[in-house]
């Protein structure tokens, strides 16, 4: 078996994006990354059923019991470390990485956004209330971005995008389920398997 880059996904809800990265993994659309865990910031996060349901070891490192911020990410990195990680995947991961972390992790972290970047991202733009900004300022597309994580919230390389529309009528929970199905959980295990190919061939 030739080998594999070691991923870990890290999650905080629901874990759609989680499923279709596992869902990607068992069709052979990712092909050159092997799911070795997955680690959740909050218990009892749908995600860590999502996990033990595809055989996947999960933990969490529950954010609001960590003294710190430097404690959570610590807690983060022994299981990263334990756990051979090679490539990090925050698949609808609610906390913000500190400099520290990111710059330890340098193009092995990668991000869904579910807007277009630069538009409706940033520090308080996460989940529902990045489709609400979206249809609050009136945009008429809008889409979702995987993206390398350095220190600037949303602000690494993009390495792909996907517009979708907006239809009259949409509420941020229709556009939401719209931006995911079309665009999120196509991209996100596209660019994973991307890199993972970068990563084994040396060029990131
Ligand atoms: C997804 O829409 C993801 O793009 C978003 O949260 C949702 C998580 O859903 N992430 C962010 O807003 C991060 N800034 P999921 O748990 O079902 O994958």
């Amino acid at each position: 078996m030739s080998k594999k880059v070691k991923i870990v996904v890290l999650v905080s809800g629901g874990g759609t994006n989680l499923q279709a990265l596992i869902d990607a993994q068992n069709s052979g659309i990712i092909t050159n990354g092997k799911i070795v865990c997955v680690i959740s910031s909050k218990p009892g996060a749908y995600a860590l059923t999502r996990a033990e349901n595809a055989g996947i070891d999960a933990y969490v490192v529950s954010k609001k019991e960590c003294k710190s911020q430097a404690d959570f990410e610590e807690k983060i990195e022994a299981i990263l470390e334990n756990k051979g990680a090679e490539l990090i995947i925050l698949a609808g991961f609610m906390s913000i990485l500190s400099a520290d972390f990111t710059k330890k992790h340098e193009n092995r972290i990668i991000n869904v956004h579910p807007a277009l970047i630069p538009s409706f991202c940033g520090a308080g733009y996460y989940g529902l209330k990045v489709h609400e900004a979206a249809l609050a300022y009136g945009v008429k597309v809008t889409g979702a971005t995987v993206h390398f994580v350095n220190e600037i919230p949303d602000g690494g390389k993009i390495i792909m995008q996907k517009a979708v529309k907006i239809h009259d009528g949409d509420t941020p929970e229709k556009l939401q389920k719209r931006v995911m199905k079309q665009a999120e959980w196509k991209i996100l295990p596209a660019s994973a398997e991307l890199v993972c190919k970068k990563i084994l061939n040396g060029e990131v």
